[in-house]
């Protein structure tokens, strides 16, 4: 529970708590992540969606408001165009074996081109002046191409990380980054 406080808490500056927002938790593994934005945002729909089966099975035996759904990725019911306020990306557009096995190269794991493909997929989703809101990643957001459309939240604070990153290319960076992890979609 509560794993991204300073990230939520800064969302929670951008809408109000009583702002009666739809978000989606894209890679919500067992659901404890919609549990918690439900706590930074009492009145929001939250729609919680894994790839993995048996976790939206866990997710759908929490006791939880009727504005609180799960599904699987493959169920068209959470793929509404134009109709999330914030997206969350947290921990999912990644591999572990590209952070343990210290690769140079992550195109034979995860290519730049499957995470650059899942934010255009997301991004359809977003209203715009919605967050794209992510943390753990492989590649850097600036790199994808939907992100000459986003501009950071301003009071999103970047933070130095030190873990194995990638460039669009699929090239180790060598030095640690600095990353924002809150991006508002603008005009297209
Ligand atoms: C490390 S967990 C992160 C859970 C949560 N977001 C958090 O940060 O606490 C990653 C989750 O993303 C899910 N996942 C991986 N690829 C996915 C995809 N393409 N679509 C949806 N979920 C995915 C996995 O099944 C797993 O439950």
């Amino acid at each position: 529970m509560n794993r991204y406080p300073e990230v939520f808490g800064a969302c929670q500056i951008y809408y109000p708590q009583d702002a009666e927002v739809r978000l989606l938790s894209f890679g919500c593994a067992t659901g404890e992540e919609v549990l918690t934005l439900g706590q930074y945002f009492p009145h929001a729909q939250i729609v919680g969606i894994d790839i993995n089966p048996w976790n939206i099975k866990t997710c759908q035996q929490h006791s939880v408001p009727e504005q609180r759904t799960f599904f699987h990725t493959d169920d068209p019911r959470w793929q509404e165009q134009n109709t999330y306020d914030a997206i969350f990306c947290m921990a999912v557009l990644q591999r572990t074996e590209n952070r343990t096995l210290n690769p140079q190269d992550s195109s034979q794991i995860y290519p730049f081109s499957m995470f650059d493909q899942q934010l255009v997929e997301l991004d359809r989703y977003l209203k715009q002046g919605g967050l794209m809101v992510l943390d753990e990643t492989d590649y850097r957001f600036e790199d994808a191409m939907v992100a000459s459309c986003y501009q950071p939240l301003a009071w999103d604070k970047p933070v130095l990380k030190e873990r194995c990153l990638f460039d669009r290319n699929n090239q180790q960076i060598s030095e640690g980054q600095t990353l924002h992890r809150i991006f508002v979609k603008g005009e297209r």
